[in-house]
């Protein structure tokens, strides 16, 4: 049921992608650099709150050159997934957990905290519209990115009093290229991602664009990721520049990284609920790197894995820094990662019962 203040105005786009293009876009789509045919828009003010929800056609934004959100990086986004199940219908993946973390989100940034079921209601609207850009093939997906920013034209250093709330679409197929085989990560020496007390845990456009060079850097190493350690003492595992990590050892146990300053996955969080039911021990802890070397090394750690919504589960074979490399990418995956890998898919895909109530229709 939609809020009962909230009353979207519908227009739509009178000249959407043929269907046979978007079809074909759909049988293999790149990640995120074609769009659905329409947008949500919800505008924000001190003084009027959330106002004037629309869906709109995709299409450029008109932006005042002074907007705060180009100048200050007041800014925020969010990011999940809508997966067509065999019978057709469209469903989404614990997006109230999307929906709280962004209000998180929007407070550390000193941004208006989005309801709830504004967020969830956004979605379906634009599912309404955009439904069949939801792809059918196997392990494909449509990629949402919701965001809000600052958009008042004031170059005053102070939250926003004007700002925007946006929901665009892209199908998704895998992140990486290779699909579900190992890939290899840059150990990040020279750069922080975030540091003590900062926007570590916020999903903000700054931590990403702190990464770029260290990805950058990853890439000239031949690595599809790059991995940090914390700011301060340049010993404990954070995380890749856009998703967690996790690690599973010989007896069992299955170790990820905690920290203030790193992003709450979901993606995490409820793969580490599969591993917990299916009878492991599952510790969140701050874990240093010398841990996963010697690990490693002494044949304790057995699987390493990143997971997120746009990297899913994906196998991590080799870890690179500049004075070692740990790890044999020509290894196959692990035999958990890709179990964990299965059952969270099962459950998006609707191919296995959802006994946890994750999946919400759209
Ligand atoms: N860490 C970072 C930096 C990310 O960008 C993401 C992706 O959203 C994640 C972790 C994983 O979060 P989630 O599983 O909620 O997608
Ligand atoms: C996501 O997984 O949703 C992200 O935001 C990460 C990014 C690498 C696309």
């Amino acid at each position: 049921m939609a809020p009962k203040d909230l009353v979207f105005q519908v227009s739509h786009n009178d000249s959407p992608m043929p269907a046979a293009e978007r079809d074909a876009i759909l049988a293999d789509p790149p990640f995120g650099s074609v769009f659905t045919d329409h947008m949500v828009d919800i505008c924000w003010s001190e003084k009027g709150g959330w106002h004037r929800p629309r869906v709109q056609p995709y299409g450029p934004i008109a932006m005042d050159p002074a907007a705060a959100v180009l100048h200050y990086g007041q800014e925020i986004f969010e990011g999940l997934k809508a997966y067509r199940h065999a019978d057709g219908s469209i469903w989404s993946f614990r997006p109230d957990q999307n929906a709280l973390r962004m209000q998180r989100s929007a407070k550390r940034m000193a941004l208006p905290e989005l309801p709830a079921d504004y967020f969830l209601e956004s979605l379906k609207q634009l599912i309404a519209v955009d439904g069949a850009w939801v792809p059918s093939a196997p392990e494909m997906s449509l990629y949402i990115r919701p965001y809000m920013y600052a958009k008042e034209a004031f170059l005053g250093v102070r939250a926003a009093k004007k700002v925007a709330f946006y929901i665009i679409a892209a199908p998704a197929g895998p992140y990486f290229s290779g699909g579900v085989k190992p890939v290899s990560i840059w150990l990040s020496t020279d750069y922080s991602r975030a540091g003590k007390g900062g926007t570590g845990q916020a999903k903000t456009g700054g931590n990403y664009a702190a990464s770029l060079v260290a990805q950058a850097e990853a890439a000239e190493h031949g690595c599809a990721q790059v991995l940090f350690l914390d700011s301060v003492e340049g010993k404990y595992l954070e995380e890749l520049g856009g998703m967690n990590i996790v690690l599973v050892y010989k007896d069992g146990r299955v170790v990820t990284p905690q920290s203030d300053t790193i992003l709450q996955g979901i993606t995490r969080d409820s793969i580490l609920q599969l591993a917990e039911d299916a009878g492991h021990t599952v510790e969140r802890r701050p874990v240093t790197l010398e841990e996963w070397r010697d690990g490693v090394e002494s044949g304790d750690i057995v699987e390493a894995f990143a997971c997120g919504t746009a990297a899913v589960v994906t196998p991590i074979g080799q870890l690179k820094s500049k004075d070692f490399t740990i790890g044999d990418l020509d290894q196959p995956a692990g035999p958990l990662t890709l179990a964990l890998r299965e059952k969270l898919t099962d459950i998006q895909y609707g191919r296995q019962p959802d006994p946890y109530g994750w999946m919400f229709r759209l």
